[in-house]
């Protein structure tokens, strides 16, 4: 059962049944550097077996905590989790023969691919953001929203996040701002715009302070009282709530339905972090944590630095205590087909280092090469069409393949389709 939330930075805590508790209640405009994280009691991973992972899941996510403790019955709480979260059905896993044969496996050993390209809105991202969505309709049929009319929804991004907020919003009809680059793809700010979004361009102002004015102008909105429906912990916690549902369904998938061993190992790509911390934590409720590789590009490589830093400052167990030490933005961020995870700043660092810590894992850096041969063997061998940012795990797997004996097992997830 989850309890409530404890900053791992200030130690600052807030019992689940608050609503709208986003942020550190320590977080400013000038201190981001706190990570809320889960208080849950222990208890084995168990699905009811249906489809829909909110709903085979439920009983463990957060928000529906939130919900039974603002007095909505067991019976509202499915239906309203059902109902908005219709699309979401748990994801293709299996073992891909094709891949594993062409990168020198045992029949032991092998490559299972987890397949988000189908999912809603195309990405993982939807998962993040689902209960945020759920907590606000919670909160206003329970009273616990004081607002006359819907405040807007905020993001900024112009990638899957985007289009998976924009998908979400769309369902319910909340007014959704999304903050994006002069430079967005117009497939994309299209795609938003016909699902109803209202992009707001963020060229950079004179006055502005480093880093990315999307940000800038998405934290002012924010201020000013609009929802952060953000996929980012720092911006919003409850993110890391659903993003959960896949190492949820990969741990009980690998305790189901495959014989033999547990994974040896989990490639995944890393960009703000939150997708890793999901995943490790969704593995480690199972009980069985595969030695976890975060995997960044040569081009942007906040997190494998964090760590190098963190191993002469006391290790990663006290990084918390070494935020401004450990993690800043990456100062020449290069470019990569994995642009998805372009991060500058991996922002929900400390849950994925501590997975990497625990599970004897490391992080790994790849070069372009290796993100091009992913793409190209990943997709080739299991008809997947994923984008290179949803493959770039298997880069990190390509790029040490000679550490990896031939009969170990390995997960990688697929997690955005080709745009
Ligand atoms: C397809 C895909 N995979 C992985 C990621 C990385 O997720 P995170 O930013 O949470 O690390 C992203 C982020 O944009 C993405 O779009
Ligand atoms: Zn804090």
């Amino acid at each position: 059962m989850i309890t409530g939330w404890r900053c791992a930075v200030c130690g600052a805590s807030v019992d689940i049944a608050q609503p709208f508790t986003w942020r550190c209640a320590h977080s400013s405009e000038a201190d981001r550097h706190h990570a809320p994280q889960l208080v849950q009691t222990i208890e084995p991973l168990r699905s009811s077996g249906e489809s829909n992972p909110f709903l085979g899941f439920r009983r463990y996510l957060a928000v529906d905590t939130f919900m039974e403790r603002a007095g909505i019955t067991d019976e509202r709480r499915a239906a309203l989790i059902g109902d908005l979260g219709q699309g979401f059905v748990t994801t293709p896993f299996e073992r891909a023969d094709a891949l594993s044969d062409e990168l020198g496996f045992t029949t032991d050993g092998g490559v299972w691919v987890k397949d988000e390209t189908h999912n809603v809105g195309g990405s993982h991202k939807a998962r993040h953001l689902f209960p945020i969505l759920v907590h606000l309709l919670a909160a206003e049929e329970s009273g616990l929203a004081a607002w006359s009319g819907r405040p807007p929804l905020a993001i900024a991004s112009c990638g899957n996040a985007a289009i998976a907020a924009a998908t979400l919003a769309a369902k319910v009809s909340w007014p959704l701002h999304v903050f994006v680059p002069q430079w967005a793809s117009a497939s994309v700010t299209t795609t938003l715009r016909g699902l109803g979004a209202q992009l707001i361009e963020c060229p950079r102002r004179a006055a502005d302070p480093p880093g990315d004015p999307c940000v800038h102008r998405f934290r002012e909105a924010v201020a000013a009282g609009a929802i952060p429906f953000s996929v980012q912990g720092t911006e919003n916690a409850w993110c890391l709530d659903g993003g959960r549902t896949i190492g949820w369904e990969m741990a009980r998938h690998m305790e189901e339905r495959i014989d033999g061993s547990p994974f040896d190992r989990l490639f995944v790509q890393v960009g703000g972090g939150a997708f890793a911390a999901c995943v490790a934590a969704g593995f480690r409720m199972s009980g069985i944590s595969p030695k976890l590789h975060a995997v960044q590009t040569e081009a942007c490589a906040p997190l494998a630095r964090a760590w190098e830093r963190a191993q002469s400052l006391g290790g990663p167990k006290s990084a918390a205590e070494h935020w401004v030490e450990c993690m800043w933005p990456w100062e020449s961020v290069g470019s990569t087909a994995a642009d998805g995870i372009l991060d500058d700043e991996t922002y929900d660092w400390l849950p994925v280092l501590a997975a990497m810590a625990d599970s004897k894992g490391s992080p790994v850096v790849v070069a372009e090469s290796f993100v091009a041969r992913a793409n190209e063997v990943g997709c080739r061998a299991t008809g997947i069409d994923a984008s290179h940012t949803g493959t770039a795990g298997l880069a990190g797997l390509l790029a040490i393949r000679d550490q990896v004996q031939s009969d170990e097992r390995v997960a990688v997830i697929f997690s955005g389709v080709r745009r």
